[in-house]
């Protein structure tokens, strides 16, 4: 995944969009990307399709002449395999000039053919961008600071791939612990009032972040892991629930 790499340091959400489709042949780029995403579980089904603007509706939609909409099987962890997957198309896109934005309350309409295997799960919007799809720098990034989600001094620099992540509302729900061999990564638990609106949201985000520390892992010659790792699990920071640990050769 070393050709997303430079994608993370200038991605951005694009919101506004050309109403003129892309061509067939960057479509047809586009669906040949979709066989290529590597799932953080094998074991669970999905399934991307391109859809147009008559088909996705939604609270805060934005009007895109493109929609990737994401399914895939309802079993554990599909959420974070849905982030994890789905963000490989973000950085693809952006690498290929062409922009996106995550939409997490946009919703295709009953005209979608529907599997009954599949969930529909969430959104990514792209098309040709009205103004810039890079950021210039990373001063541009709104994020938290990297001593505010990041216990350990080891890997700072996978970290600051994954800090740089999108996130739902830019709540960076993450944190991570960095130890020689591994770094942790945990999630934030929402309060009551958010967990109906987040709880969903969060668990996409937090694999969008490992997707970052993956290729970040991988683009660092360190052979990245993802694991379950159980003394990790049963020691999460307060306020945090344990996602997974990324695994590195030193
Ligand atoms: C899971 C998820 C859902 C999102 N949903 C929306 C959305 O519904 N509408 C929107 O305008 N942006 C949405 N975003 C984009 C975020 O607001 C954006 O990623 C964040 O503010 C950081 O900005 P950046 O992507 O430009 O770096 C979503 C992002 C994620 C990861």
């Amino acid at each position: 995944m070393n050709d997303i790499y430079e994608a993370i340091f200038s991605r951005m959400s694009v919101r506004k969009f050309k109403k003129e489709k892309l061509n067939g042949e960057t479509l047809e780029t586009v669906e040949r990307l979709f066989g290529e995403l590597k799932p953080l579980d094998e074991s669970i089904k999905t399934r991307l399709e391109i859809s147009t603007d008559s088909r996705v509706s939604g609270l805060f939609s934005i009007k895109a002449p493109h929609y990737l909409l994401f399914f895939s099987e309802d079993k554990p962890g599909y959420l974070p395999n849905a982030g994890f997957m789905l963000q490989q198309m973000d950085l693809r896109l952006s690498a290929m000039g062409i922009g996106a934005c995550w939409l997490g309350f946009a919703k295709p309409s009953g005209e979608v053919p529907k599997d009954p295997n599949l969930e529909f799960v969430i959104t990514l919007a792209f098309g040709e961008a009205v103004g810039e799809v890079h950021r210039k720098d990373r001063s541009q990034f709104r994020r938290k600071e990297i001593t505010e989600i990041c216990r350990g001094d080891q890997h700072l620099g996978l970290i600051e791939a994954a800090r740089l992540a999108p996130s739902a509302t830019n709540s960076q729900p993450w944190f991570f612990v960095s130890k020689r061999e591994k770094i942790d990564l945990y999630c934030v638990k929402p309060g009551f009032i958010k967990t109906l609106f987040y709880k969903r949201l969060n668990e996409i985000d937090s694999g969008i972040a490992l997707l970052h520390l993956f290729v970040a892992a991988e683009r660092a010659g360190l052979a990245p892991k993802i694991v379950i790792d159980r003394d990790a699990m049963d020691n999460p920071p307060e306020g945090y629930y344990y996602v997974r640990s990324i695994e590195v050769e030193r």
